[in-house]
């Protein structure tokens, strides 16, 4: 007997001789003669309720059964006689894999999210991990979707890197040297005796990588982990994040602004759409205004507007921010929520950022102060894309990088790309975990990633 598994029972037409699960018990009612036991299996949000009775010949042990044990099921699927649920199992065995003991966690009552998190190997168990980790996985697939459905290359860039795309040295160092013994040569480590003979990192982008073969195969993007040794312990930065970065050849902003919006729009449309049932949890328990927020993201025009404007727009509101705002200073979460959530109501799209608070690859525009920048800020978590076209003029770049006080040798490469068929490109970074706390509400980056990494927190 094959086993089904409960999202596909659950939507049975007619009753089923045979069925078989495997699954974990969420609750149990037992007494002498019979015993009901909730499964779920983690294909869905719903249990199915198993029904076992004295008739079968270990009932002396399934009376026993808790919170937690594995059990393998089988019977025949019946309409249920209980209120809130259409089908049931009444089963003619019941095979218990493991018995759990009474000190598991995951009793039947809510727990906080930050106890949750010191358990999260068992979290995922949980109804509402359980979907939000559901909700993950579908999302991954749905961003695959958009860009094969466009055409996009999908590029595989090195974790292992020996540059700081972002300039701005939060980097994870990598190295096999004994750090108890780190080989020396005029008093400071002698990386050439390391195992890549430089300083090595974990990656904080792919986009240089990705700029490369976007010169080479046109539209393409990448599509993984990244690395930050960030200091800042806010609910919306992980040490690991998974990021999604597309670049496109002969593309000026405006068109990796529409590809922004587009992304955005057809990933809310998606969860909306394919994970209905997953989301009426985070709607109900978790932000009540989820729905509204997700239908706003994936159907308003997003607003437009200049640097320059969105500052002189927070500088005129009268509201009180922590961090004042000023041209050359960035925008800070509070500004980046004060423009969706207050100004305008709906996503934003700020572009023409000074060029003192971005990176040397984004391009100067003809001002000399500003660069091609552009951001995208959702409602309740702010930025959630960071992009720009890229400067593709050699002589420019190469004075961009003086000016940002790094060393040219190593971009040789990355320098050589713009002399040998250079054109316009542009392209940006969606930070995939901010992606997931706006379509479920969760406003804390750690319930969205599977194990977070985070100052202080290297647990699992
Ligand atoms: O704005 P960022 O730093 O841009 C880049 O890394 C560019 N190289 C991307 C590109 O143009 N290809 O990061 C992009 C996005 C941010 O908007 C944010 O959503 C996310 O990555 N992000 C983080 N997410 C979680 N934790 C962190 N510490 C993050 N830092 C950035
Ligand atoms: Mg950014």
């Amino acid at each position: 007997m094959n086993r089904e598994k409960i999202i596909a029972l659950l939507k049975a037409e007619t009753p089923m001789d045979e069925v078989l699960i495997k699954g974990w018990i969420r609750t149990v009612r037992a007494s002498k003669t019979f015993s009901f036991l909730e499964i779920n299996d983690g294909s869905c949000l719903k249990n199915l309720q198993v029904i076992a009775d004295e008739s079968l010949s270990n009932y002396n042990d399934i009376k026993k059964l808790t919170t937690g044990s594995a059990i393998v099921a089988s019977g025949k699927l019946i309409k249920s006689k209980g209120a809130g649920q259409k089908w049931e199992i009444s089963a003619d065995h019941v095979e218990i894999v493991s018995l759990a003991p009474e000190t598991y966690a995951l009793q039947k009552k809510r727990h906080s999210d930050e106890f949750l998190r010191t358990i999260a190997h068992l979290r995922p168990r949980t109804n509402k991990y359980g979907a939000a980790f559901r909700i993950r996985s579908e999302m991954s697939y749905a961003v695959h979707k958009f860009f094969k459905d466009k055409n996009f290359r999908y590029i595989h860039t090195p974790i292992l890197t020996g540059s700081d795309c972002e300039g701005a040295g939060e980097l994870f160092k990598v190295t096999a040297m004994d750090l108890e013994n780190l080989p020396t040569k005029d008093g400071k480590t002698d990386y050439m005796k390391d195992f890549f003979g430089k300083e090595a990192n974990l990656t904080v982008s792919g986009q240089l990588s990705a700029e490369m073969f976007c010169l080479a195969l046109g539209d393409v993007y990448t599509f993984g982990p990244t690395f930050r040794a960030e200091n800042s312990n806010t609910r919306r930065h992980a040490a690991e994040f998974w990021m999604i970065e597309p670049e496109m050849a002969f593309c000026h902003l405006e068109g990796n602004m529409d590809l922004g919006e587009e992304l955005i729009k057809f990933l809310t449309s998606y969860v909306m759409d394919e994970c209905a049932e997953d989301l009426e949890l985070f709607a109900k328990w978790v932000d009540k205004k989820l729905m509204s927020t997700l239908e706003n993201t994936a159907k308003s025009d997003y607003v437009r507007l200049s640097y320059r404007d969105a500052v002189e727009i927070l500088q005129k509101s009268g509201h009180k921010f922590e961090y004042e705002i000023e041209f050359g200073k960035d925008l800070q979460t509070e500004h980046e929520r004060y423009l969706t959530e207050q100004n305008f109501k709906k996503p934003v799209i700020v572009y023409d950022y000074p060029k003192t608070i971005k990176p040397f690859y984004m391009r100067l525009n003809d001002d000399n102060e500003t660069v091609a920048a552009m951001d995208i800020l959702v409602p309740n978590i702010g930025e959630i894309i960071g992009g720009s076209q890229r400067e593709e003029r050699l002589d420019v770049l190469q004075a961009r990088i003086d000016e940002s006080g790094m060393e040219k040798a190593p971009y040789w490469w990355y320098l050589e790309s713009r002399m040998y068929g250079s054109v316009p490109h542009s392209g940006f970074g969606l930070g995939f975990e901010r992606l997931l706390m706006l379509v479920t509400g969760i406003s804390n980056i750690r319930d969205v990633i599977p194990f977070p990494r985070t100052p202080n927190n290297l647990e699992f």
